[in-house]
């Protein structure tokens, strides 16, 4: 077994073992990339202050993230197909955020239902909401979050139309997986992958099989992603889901200050600042250059989160600085249980806690609620 240092390790070790369509799908972006790579450039271009001649001895963590408390400002992001990653995956993921104490969300597009979730945590968890047109059917997934006791919904927004992912087409990335001539010699090669997905007890959609025709058949993602999400999707649908959840909301895909002041305006709970990963408008700017503007624009109005390239401590200290209340993690968590199951998951909230604990330090602050713009050198 490897030595593992860092979140890149996860990452190394998860493309070796997972099916080359499966790993693609969580690592690349939309068409050239750009923005994907511009999410983890803009954060590496952000210098922090090294602060020396302070007692940095006692610190500390921890915050809360739409009134829930967790042990450092990170949350899972949710991320569809995980449990293709491993078997199961959504529900090791789960059990082992709620382990570590952080908050995990489950994707609507994930392989392990909200109710398999829910059968292995003790603690609430999150639900990942997409609406679909069929909206009696996204009504009854809210009716299941509420059931299965999830404490927050987080409706995503900039997917209701699927931006292109040049690798999952040439994978001809199908749910359930499906073998062709294409994935034959890489499926050979990766024997673990293939005896451990055999056993999970879904390979298909978990929270929509039985509930919408083709949830189960074999169909490549892209085509039923464009036949079931609702390009329809507009503001005033908040309130329809609002009124339908009746809960903590939280907003994700926000990269613009104008739509941020809407969004602040309904009333929501949090916030994500985000462009999906670089997974949807390629040529957008980055996640971290969009966070700054926001943050000045809303104060404190509501919580405000951010997500798009973290693949360590210190780039969640750089959102902290820069306005974000707290960060989600969606590829960090995918490498590590790709690479090792739900101890990896753990491995990289490890990773990371061990990381921005001693970046903290290093900026000379004590508190992770107390990071600011003063511990970045300005541009
Ligand atoms: C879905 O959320 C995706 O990014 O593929």
């Amino acid at each position: 077994m490897p030595v593992v240092t860092c979140i890149d390790d996860l990452r190394s070790m998860a493309k070796k073992r997972v099916a080359r369509a499966v790993f693609e799908y969580v690592d690349c972006g939309s068409y050239a990339e750009s923005t994907l790579r511009a999410n983890r450039s803009d954060l590496d271009a952000l210098a922090l202050r090294q602060r020396v001649g302070i007692d940095v001895e006692h610190r500390s963590l921890r915050t809360t993230m739409a009134g829930h408390e967790v042990r450092m400002p990170v949350a899972l992001a949710p991320v569809g197909l995980t449990g293709l990653n491993w078997a199961d995956g959504e529900m090791l993921a789960a059990r082992a955020a709620e382990r570590f104490g952080v908050p995990f969300t489950l994707s609507t597009m994930s392989i392990c239902s909200i109710e398999d979730v829910a059968s292995v945590v003790k603690k609430p968890f999150w639900f990942q909401l997409y609406v679909m047109r069929d909206r009696g059917f996204s009504a009854s997934l809210v009716e299941r979050a509420k059931a299965a006791g999830c404490s927050a919904l987080m409706l995503t927004l900039d997917l209701q139309i699927q931006g292109q992912r040049h690798r999952d087409l040439k994978n001809g990335l199908a749910v359930p997986p499906r073998l062709t001539a294409g994935t034959f010699f890489d499926v050979l090669r990766k024997p673990g992958w293939v005896l451990n997905v055999l056993t999970g007890r879904h390979k298909s959609f978990g929270n929509l099989e039985g509930q919408i025709p083709d949830a189960k058949s074999l169909t490549t993602l892209a085509h039923w992603i464009a036949g079931q999400f609702d390009p329809t999707l507009s503001w005033k649908d908040i309130e329809w889901v609002k009124k339908l959840w009746g809960g903590k909301l939280i907003l994700k895909g926000i990269l613009d200050v104008d739509d941020a002041k809407i969004a602040a305006q309904s009333g929501v709970d949090a916030i994500v600042v985000s462009n999906h990963g670089g997974r949807q408008l390629d040529g957008t700017i980055s996640s971290i250059r969009a966070l700054p503007e926001i943050a000045d624009a809303l104060g404190s109005s509501l919580e405000l989160w951010f997500d798009g390239g973290i693949r360590s401590g210190q780039d969640v200290l750089r959102a902290l600085a820069l306005g974000a209340r707290g960060t989600l993690i969606g590829r960090a968590f995918a490498y590590g249980l790709g690479a090792m199951g739900e101890a990896g998951v753990t491995r990289s909230l490890e990773i990371i806690e061990k990381e921005l604990d001693v970046t903290m330090a290093l900026c000379g602050l004590r508190d992770v609620k107390e990071a600011n713009r003063s511990i970045l050198r300005p541009a």
